[in-house]
């Protein structure tokens, strides 16, 4: 059933538009994974994949034959602007582009909606795993359709964090490796898995107890943000803040170490 005008949709259409596309989309990326794909240098440690570009056709097109009006922002093809729809889908196909272009099996895709500005629905699905982590605001998260939470981990000391850095991390200071540092001197450990989606997911589900990161794009938070906070994690930026999936710093953790990990965030590199 088409509900290409309405302007009040409801969530469960929407949730359940969002979990076919990234299903479907996670199906082909496998066959990728299988059969081989080309890449493209975007520079030497920035790569695509003509999976990622078949991957982002695909959930655009299951979008655009349900909801042909909403507004859509997605990595490879950019903003869409023709329409003024209180509604957008913000997408990455490929989360962690790098460990697949390398047969690594960690990589996600990612589908947030907004309405009105404010994120709605969250759906990450990791094919490898075949988990799919979705969230409606205000109905919870879920992980294969049982609820998740996030940890109770109360101490930094006793925390296992994760972070991630920036493709211009050769180019700039502001490479995240001066907070690598020290949080990996405070903490249990701190794990680098190449997927920022996954790692708002994993924070969600109390595998990790909390996630930063310096530079990120709306396609990368989108939908794992929603998740989190339905899973009663804290978002923010690195100031604490209000976060922005439009801002490129992000904190988020069970609530519980939030604050040390501000701390340690706000901390004088040159002390
Ligand atoms: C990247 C991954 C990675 C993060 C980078 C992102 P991509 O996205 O989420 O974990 O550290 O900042 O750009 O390029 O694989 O979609
Ligand atoms: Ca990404
Ligand atoms: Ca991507």
């Amino acid at each position: 059933m088409r509900e290409h005008s309405s302007e009040d949709c409801r969530p469960e259409a929407l949730l359940s538009v969002a979990a076919e596309a990234a299903q479907a989309a996670g199906a082909l990326l496998l066959n990728y994974a299988r059969s081989g794909f080309r890449v493209e240098l975007k520079n030497p440690v920035n790569l695509v994949t003509d999976a990622d570009h078949a991957a982002e056709q695909c959930i655009v097109d299951h979008i655009r034959a349900r909801f042909s009006d909403h507004r859509i922002l997605a990595e490879e093809r950019g903003a869409d602007t023709a329409s003024s729809s209180r509604y957008r889908w913000i997408i990455d196909p490929l989360d962690g582009t790098t460990n697949f272009a390398h047969g690594f099996p960690v990589y996600a895709v990612s589908i947030g909606v907004e309405c009105d500005g404010r994120g709605l629905i969250g759906v990450v699905y990791d094919p490898t795993r075949d988990e799919l982590f979705t969230a409606q605001a205000g109905g919870g998260a879920y992980l294969n359709g049982r609820p998740i939470a996030v940890s109770a981990t109360d101490l930094l000391d006793r925390s296992l964090l994760v972070t991630g850095f920036a493709y211009d991390i050769r180019e700039t200071p502001n490479n995240n490796l001066d907070h690598f540092a020290r949080f990996a001197l405070k903490t249990r450990g701190v794990r680098r898995t190449g997927s920022a989606a996954l790692d708002l997911c994993y924070v969600a589900a109390g595998r990790f107890d909390g996630f930063w990161e310096v530079k990120l794009s709306p396609w990368d938070m989108a939908a794992g943000v929603v998740i989190l906070r339905e899973a009663g994690g804290r978002v923010t930026d690195f100031r604490g803040n209000t976060h922005s999936i439009h801002q490129p710093e992000l904190v988020a953790s069970n609530g519980l170490v939030h604050e040390a990990m501000l701390a340690v965030l706000g901390e004088d590199p040159a002390r």
